[in-house]
């Protein structure tokens, strides 16, 4: 096994360096973020630094980057508070993709991608109509990260469509059954297969 100090990392090309660091945390949920400003304009947005922060209250946090590199979904949640977060399948990994390209303000990714919005009122966000797992947020808390910039932004679930067969009895989803892709860095996406579930893992005498 090679070791790699920080200093060796820092010294690479920033585009192996950067592909390097993005994977090594390993395999993420990637989403999409549709948002509206004030007047309606919607924008989409693919975004893989989403956690679950927790059950209840229902919480989700997403990493955004500096303001310059990705202004407008963040520009829109702050001025609506609302933002709704919508699965990606293997049907539209390509077209999702595409959202991360800097388009100017004015300009809706759904329009440029043929991603169709779907508006479920009174929720002021769009969802993507092809997405079969969605949910909608409302702003709780952004946090600046001063270390690089970003923003750690806070929602609370507010209502979330999916198909009812995508649920077990227990009401653990089956997203691996909805296609959803996994991602990894900002270019791999990866279909998932489940292994198991295992029962809740309690103590053992040693
Ligand atoms: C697979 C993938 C994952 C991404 N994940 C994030 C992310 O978690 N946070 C982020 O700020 N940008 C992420 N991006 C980049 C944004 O999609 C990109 O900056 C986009 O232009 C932001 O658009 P906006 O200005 O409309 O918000 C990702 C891009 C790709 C391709």
């Amino acid at each position: 096994m090679e070791k790699f100090t920080i200093d060796q990392i820092k010294s690479w090309d920033r585009f192996y360096r950067g592909n390097f660091i993005n994977s090594l945390s390993g395999f993420k949920s990637v989403s999409l973020i549709g948002t509206a400003n004030a007047a309606g304009i919607p924008n989409l947005a693919i975004f893989s630094n989403i956690v679950h922060l927790g059950a209840d209250p229902a919480l989700i946090g997403f990493v955004n980057r500096p303001l310059e590199a990705a202004p407008h979904t963040l520009g829109n949640i702050k001025e609506t508070k609302s933002y709704t977060i919508n699965h990606i399948h293997i049907g539209i990994y390509q077209q999702a993709h595409q959202t991360s390209a800097k388009y100017p303000k004015d300009c809706s990714e759904f329009d440029v991608t043929g991603l169709t919005p779907a508006w479920h009122s009174p929720i002021h966000s769009p969802f993507v109509a092809e997405s079969k797992i969605r949910y909608a947020l409302q702003l709780e808390e952004i946090i600046p990260i001063r270390q690089n910039n970003t923003f750690f932004v806070i929602g609370a679930i507010t209502d979330v469509f999916l198909d009812k067969s995508l649920l077990e009895n227990d009401g653990f989803i089956k997203i691996d059954e909805a296609d959803s892709l996994a991602s990894l860095g900002i270019d791999g996406y990866y279909k998932t297969e489940k292994i198991d579930r295992l029962p809740y893992a309690k103590a053992t005498t040693v």
